[in-house]
């Protein structure tokens, strides 16, 4: 099923990164991402401050002296998939005794120094806020000691670290705006793994992304867990900013402002962002997007149930009829815009009406895209304290796809909205079906595919759309669109 697992990029998933070589550098590091984007853009960011330590990226395991796993622990089969991942560490260790292997992320947070007992290749282990430590962290494991670092901080948001982009388009980018997250939704390991959220200076924000645009890049996506949360007063938690000082919260910077800020400075530039937690959004954030054209029209907007009962459950703190009212008012603003979502099937106590809700919601918004999930009990988390995981796997299954194939549904229905009319679309790489096609994405973040022509890499061209699947639009590009 195409849309099930939420990746950015599915070829960059367990894929080596690799990036430019540095001149001088002479120890070689293998490291590869799982997980979200989140955890992509946080290898950049290792891979540039290991660069500063003498390692260039290598695609070939059996000569690195250092292998580093990004990892995840959103889902069990997420963790499955790292244990399985080492293994194959353990064969390519017989034939490159010398390496040392780090494991990163989220399940190195989680499991801390388990992981150092219970996977005997395992030297290193650092949580996402410790990354800084990496020189000191290498340098023990260089050493022979095994080496742990899974502090969370109150601060860190590597605001001065600038990214090595690791298997770039060169086209588009991530840049991060928070960290953590303080939603405690019940049935998610994040706010465990990932600390408390803390948002980023806007001036390292905007001086980054001119870095890209210097670099031609022509896309950014402003990333965070909830990024409508985003608050700069200066610094400090989200949670403490109601005792700041007058001053800071008279010139604090939110979500809307930001977005404001970034879509003015770089009017060439096209901006996304994600995620959108429904109960921090606000409409200032619509009439914003509303007011630029180079921001897209496109909110992935998860709600994870239909239900009010699971929405309570699940500590989301609106309803479903709060959330319709929102989408309405959206869609009001913002005619063109599409929605995406993720879902849950199957959560604890979850009735056959709940599941029912969550179909006729579906019904009513007509996501775009959509990230479907079997609810997986996640160790720590409130739900796996006090609520039981009462659904049998073959029901949980079973509601999965009925929830995947109405989404399947809703993806052509508004693939098809889109034929018959000219789009602006950038391009993003050669379409992987056919090497005489771009492939590039509309403003509503669909596929769309065209003849090459005598377009370009990075090309912001009008396309008219002719035809379409559910994921992908197919057309022919009628010129370059004004934003070259
Ligand atoms: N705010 C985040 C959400 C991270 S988790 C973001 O940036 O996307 C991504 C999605 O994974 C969630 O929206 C939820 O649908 C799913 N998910 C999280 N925990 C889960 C669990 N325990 N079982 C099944 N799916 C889960
Ligand atoms: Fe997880 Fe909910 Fe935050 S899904 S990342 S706790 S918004």
């Amino acid at each position: 099923m195409e849309h099930v697992e939420k990746v950015i990029d599915e070829k960059k998933q367990g894929k080596p990164l690799l990036t430019d070589q540095k001149e001088g550098n002479n120890k070689k590091l293998f490291i590869e991402s799982y997980g979200c984007q989140m955890n992509m853009n946080d290898s950049e960011i290792v891979a540039s401050i290991l660069a500063e330590q003498g390692f260039n990226t290598t695609g070939n395991i059996e000569e690195a002296d250092l292998v580093l796993m990004n990892t995840c622990s959103i889902r069990e089969k997420a963790e499955q998939t790292v244990r399985h991942r080492l293994q194959k560490y353990n064969h390519a260790k017989k034939h490159n005794p010398k390496m040392k292997v780090g494991v990163l992320g989220c399940m190195a947070e989680r499991l801390k120094t388990k992981f150092l007992e219970e996977e005997k290749i395992v030297d290193l282990v650092v949580g996402p806020d410790a990354y800084r430590d990496l020189p000191n962290l290498v340098e023990e494991v260089e050493a022979g000691r095994d080496a742990i670092n899974v502090i969370l901080s109150k601060e860190e948001t590597y605001a001065d670290v600038s990214p090595v982009r690791l298997n770039s388009n060169g086209v588009s980018a991530f840049v991060s705006i928070t960290r953590g997250c303080d939603n405690m939704c019940t049935f998610c390991v994040v706010p465990f793994t990932r600390g408390r959220e803390r948002s980023r200076d806007p001036q390292s924000i905007i001086s980054e992304i001119r870095s890209m645009q210097e670099k031609n890049y022509k896309e950014i996506t402003l990333l965070g867990q909830n990024v409508d949360s985003y608050l700069w007063y200066g610094g400090g938690l989200k949670k403490d900013f109601k005792k700041a000082s007058e001053m800071a919260k008279a010139t604090a910077v939110d979500f809307a402002q930001l977005l404001d800020m970034c879509a003015n400075e770089f009017p060439k530039m096209r901006f996304r962002f994600s995620t959108s937690n429904p109960q921090d959004m606000t409409l200032d954030v619509i009439h914003v997007m509303a007011k630029h054209r180079n921001i897209c029209k496109y909110i992935h907007l998860p709600i994870q149930s239909g239900s009010n009962a699971m929405l309570k459950a699940m500590n989301r703190l609106h309803t479903r009829e709060e959330y319709l009212e929102l989408v309405k008012n959206i869609y009001e603003i913002i005619p063109e815009m599409h929605l995406s979502q993720d879902m849950i099937a199957g959560f604890c106590g979850e009735t056959e009406e709940d599941h029912k809700d969550t179909l006729d919601l579906m019904e009513q918004v007509k996501y775009s895209f959509g990230f479907m999930f079997a609810y997986s009990e996640r160790p720590g988390t409130l739900a796996a304290k006090k609520m039981e995981d009462d659904i049998p796997l073959d029901i949980k299954k079973r509601r999965l796809q009925e929830i995947i194939n109405l989404q399947q549904d809703h993806s052509l229905f508004r693939a098809k909205e889109h034929v018959g009319k000219v789009q602006e679309v950038l391009i993003e790489g050669t379409s992987k079906k056919n090497a005489n096609e771009w492939k590039g994405r509309n403003t509503q973040n669909t596929v769309v595919v065209f003849p090459k022509e005598h377009y370009k890499m990075g090309d912001f061209v009008n396309v008219k759309i002719e035809d379409c699947t559910s994921t992908t639009l197919k057309g022919t590009a009628v010129g370059y669109s004004d934003n070259n």
